[in-house]
């Protein structure tokens, strides 16, 4: 199953991030958009949303070591022996209004026992559309 939604901006850390409006828009060849989905598993964003939204978590988290060169996800932090884990909110607007708050565990992906956290979120062209993944909808019924 799944809905198609437009998204109107994406907040981190209680920072609207300056993404282009167009990236989100539904374009005539039928890119653009966002779907939330139940048969992919991890989040994808278009570029540059991507991009922006990764940045914006390199700049706040400044509490754990950044694990440069991690395989396929980023960015990757050692929060070996951390007990909880703080990082920066990640919050979708969408056009109509709607605002999807998510806690930290749909967004970030803790691996065990290696005290590794990677945001799961992956890139995707620009022509293509926005997933919300079942890892990040977890515990959200829609
Ligand atoms: C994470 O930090 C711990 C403690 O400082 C260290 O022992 C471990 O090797 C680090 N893990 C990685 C993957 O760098």
């Amino acid at each position: 199953m799944s809905l198609l939604l437009l998204i109107n901006a994406i907040v981190v850390g209680g920072e609207v991030l300056n993404i282009p409006e167009e990236t989100w828009n539904l374009s005539p060849e039928g890119a653009g958009g966002t779907i939330i989905d139940s048969g992919t598993t991890l989040s994808y964003f278009v570029e540059p949303a991507y991009e922006i939204i990764k940045e914006a978590f390199v700049k706040k988290v400044k509490g754990y070591p950044l694990l440069e060169n991690f395989p396929i996800l980023s960015p990757c932090y050692n929060v070996s022996g951390v007990e909880k884990i703080d990082l920066p909110e990640f919050e979708i607007h969408f056009a109509d209004g709607a605002v999807w708050n998510f806690p930290v565990e749909n967004y970030f992906i803790s691996l065990e026992p290696e005290g590794i956290a990677c945001l799961a979120i992956m890139g995707t062209s620009r022509s293509s559309l926005s997933i919300i993944g079942t890892y990040q909808q977890q515990n959200f019924h829609i």
